[in-house]
């Protein structure tokens, strides 16, 4: 059969139903005037209420919110941050918008995110804080990395973009460091179109990232257009708002689907030679994305399963290169298992409406790329 007739897989698109539909339509018809910020305040509180959070703050974007916590946290020109070198650039560019370095450094081999180890390595003293990616729904280490944390006196961060689902010793990822970000892209568990969210339990952040999100202006400044610092516009409208509480009120299921397509596909490629993502001991994967990893001794050609994913009219997404690989960044090979990783790993689609049809299909092309 030619790809062209076969129906599309796509690696993620939203799950939207009539109740987001409705609830941006009441936006952008009622949502005006003093009603203009009653979705945003409903998304906030139904978010903090699901993580068990103290504040929350919705923004245009995770790496917005990542950029006023950083700001917030002191943290400037001369500084360094670490974080894994597996990762998307949009956890390491908010450093650079502040002016400090993020420093990369490898990956554990079986959970793909930050090795605690070398985290503590790599710390000087113009280590300013730790970011932990939960990467594809995969938790961080975050009883080594809080450790590290308590002894140096440096905040740990989590980006929790990825990590919609996922549970760290009964607390939910997001709610472990001095602050966390979301994003609402449309590829996530849950989405807005675009947007994200600021959470921590620490009220001096939060007062401090209120003021920074509206230009600057703090809460009970009474002078009209008065800015008290230079602040940031990251604010979330009133109708991405809208479509997010649709999305809050559904989600458990929308979690809970993606638990599911993990364990379709574990239950269809657990006799080949990879691994897929791992869920520790006392931990709870959200699986935001699928992912295989070919084991080591194993032939295999990536550039070749996209090919064949391609054939049969399925989006084929690559695994995360390492940071220090792009060209603003200086190479770091030292960081082998990153270097090693890459090669041999992709991501299954995994949207909400996908079918079992379909999860057959990708499953038959990395099976033959495999046998
Ligand atoms: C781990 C991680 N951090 C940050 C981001 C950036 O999110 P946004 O596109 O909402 O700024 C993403 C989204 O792709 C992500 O996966």
């Amino acid at each position: 059969m030619n790809s062209k007739s076969l129906e599309k897989v796509a690696y993620t698109k939203p799950s939207i139903t009539e109740l987001e539909v409705e609830y941006a339509t009441d936006a952008a018809r009622n949502g005006w005037g003093e009603k203009c910020y009653e979705y945003i305040a409903r998304f906030e509180k139904l978010f903090c209420d699901h993580l068990c959070a103290k504040h929350t703050i919705a923004t245009s974007s995770c790496t917005g919110a990542l950029h006023m916590g950083l700001t917030a946290l002191g943290i400037g020109a001369g500084d360094e941050v670490i974080l894994a070198d597996i990762n998307w650039i949009a956890s390491a560019a908010p450093i650079t918008y502040v002016g400090a370095k993020p420093v990369f450094v490898d990956v554990l081999p079986d959970s793909w995110v930050i090795d605690p180890a070398k985290v503590e390595a790599a710390i000087t003293s113009k280590t300013k804080a730790i970011i932990a990616v939960h990467v594809y729904g995969n938790l961080c280490d975050m009883d080594s990395l809080l450790d590290i944390s308590r002894r140096y006196n440096i905040p740990v961060i989590e980006d929790a973009a990825e990590a919609m689902g996922s549970v760290y010793k009964g607390k939910k990822a997001g709610t472990l460091g001095a602050f966390s970000t979301f994003s609402f892209h449309g590829t996530k568990t849950i989405t807005t179109g675009e947007g994200g969210m600021f959470v921590t339990n620490d009220d001096e952040l939060f007062e401090t990232v209120s003021t920074l999100n509206n230009h600057g202006r703090a809460k009970g400044q009474t002078k009209q257009f008065w800015a008290d610092m230079i602040g940031y516009k990251y604010k979330i409208s009133n109708i991405q708002a809208a479509i997010g509480c649709a999305q809050m009120e559904r989600i458990d299921d929308l979690i809970a689907r993606k638990r599911d397509i993990f364990a379709k596909y574990y239950e269809r490629l657990k006799d080949l030679p990879l691994k897929m993502n791992p869920q520790g001991e006392g931990t709870i994967n959200g699986y935001w994305m699928p992912t295989i990893v070919v084991d080591k001794d194993v032939p295999f050609d990536r550039e070749k399963l996209i090919e064949a994913f391609q054939k049969q009219n399925i989006d084929a997404r690559v695994f995360f290169w390492p940071l220090s690989m792009l060209p603003m960044f200086d190479d770091k090979p030292e960081n082998e298992v990153s270097y090693d990783l890459y090669k041999r790993a992709m991501n299954l689609a995994s949207y909400h409406d996908i079918t079992d049809e379909g999860i057959d299909r990708v499953c038959n092309v990395v099976r033959e790329a495999l046998t």
